[in-house]
């Protein structure tokens, strides 16, 4: 069985071609650089830039995987939650190419996507406890089986990977902000700045990142020039805290299973900000010496990418999930 697969909720451009086993034939991902300049993604822009490159990776994605379209079984798009510009554009154009080929078409959910990420290289990760760390979301799930999430925790502000975006911007540094942040970092004092731990010693599943945002541009603006030893050192001490921040959420999250008859053995981190080498390192360590194994996706499978769309549609068909050209996408989609 052959998937055709479209991610587009952001500015990322991606299509995947892959096979029901897994086998990814084809995966083309294009980051809209046409952002930087304004320091975030501008959404009108966005949606634009999809609909010319995704005429240019199709044709590509299929070539490289020497597949036609009318070879492909399966279409599907992400269909929400994110911007509805880009949304529109990738769901309407994979449901052409449905309705052109007479094949069916699955709407597939975003956040669902990064979560399931960890499912391509690893065996049985269910019962697991997930952390979704994007640019848009924040939040804990107990994940008990394919299609059965329970939320346990999200942030009430900012996202995690908006925070790093704006604490970069703070400092100077080029949009996305969390892989310039983990760069500066490597050479800075974890302890140098002083940054304020939100809910601590109340047991609260939720996250909270604007203050810490408002502490760090507070302690920018005390000096004059922004030099590359406060980046250094605001780099290191901000993605410490972060750190910091996930790990006390795995206790609270562990001790909260536990009070509700919950055993699981895996902990997976999933989305852009799962990418971070440090934290991916320090969390890996951390679920060791407390007897957890830590799960994540395949490299290329963090940050936004249409593999993890089409994967996710292959676990809904093999769950006889019902085909739906009628979706309508929705910026808010819901996983519960
Ligand atoms: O999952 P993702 O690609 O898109 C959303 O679904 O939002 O996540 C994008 C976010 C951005 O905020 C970006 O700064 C962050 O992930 N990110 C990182 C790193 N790479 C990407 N944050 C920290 N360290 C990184 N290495
Ligand atoms: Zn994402």
């Amino acid at each position: 069985m052959l998937v055709f697969a479209i991610e587009t909720s952001c500015d990322e451009t991606s299509v995947a071609i892959l096979k029901h086993n897994k086998e990814i034939l084809s995966h083309i991902t294009y980051n809209q650089t046409e952002h930087k300049k304004f320091g975030g993604v501008v959404p009108e822009i966005a949606s634009r830039a999809h609909l010319e490159i995704l005429q240019k990776i199709i044709p590509k994605a299929l070539k490289e995987s020497r597949v036609k379209i009318n070879d492909i079984d399966l279409f599907c798009a992400t269909c929400g939650p994110g911007l509805i510009g880009g949304l529109l554009v990738g769901s309407t154009f994979t449901k052409s190419l449905a309705i052109g080929t007479k094949k069916p078409f699955y709407p597939i959910n975003h956040l669902e996507a990064h979560l399931l990420s960890p499912t391509l290289n690893n065996k049985n990760i269910f019962p697991c406890l997930s952390f979704l760390l994007t640019g848009g979301h924040t939040q804990i799930y107990f994940m008990k089986s394919i299609g059965s999430y329970k939320l346990i925790g999200e942030t009430v502000d900012d996202a995690i990977g908006e925070s790093f975006d704006k604490v970069g911007k703070i400092l100077g540094l080029e949009y996305p902000g969390g892989p310039k942040i983990e760069k500066w970092a490597k050479k800075g004092n974890n302890n140098f700045f002083e940054l304020p731990h939100p809910f601590k010693n109340k047991k609260n599943l939720n996250f909270s990142f604007s203050g810490i945002k408002t502490a760090v541009n507070i302690e920018i603006k005390k000096n004059k020039t922004i030099n590359k030893k406060i980046i250094k050192d605001m780099s290191a001490s901000f993605q410490n805290k972060i750190i910091e921040i996930l790990k006390e959420k795995i206790i609270l999250s562990l001790e909260y299973l536990k009070n509700n008859n919950k055993k699981i053995k895996n902990i997976s981190i999933v989305g852009g900000v799962a990418s971070n080498e440090k934290i991916k390192k320090e969390l890996s360590s951390f679920c060791k010496k407390n007897h957890y194994n830590l799960i994540i996706p395949p490299k290329d499978m963090f940050s936004d990418n249409a593999a993890m769309i089409g994967w996710a549609c292959i676990q809904k068909y093999y769950l006889s999930k019902k085909p739906d050209i009628n979706f309508k996408p929705d910026p808010r989609l819901s996983i519960y």
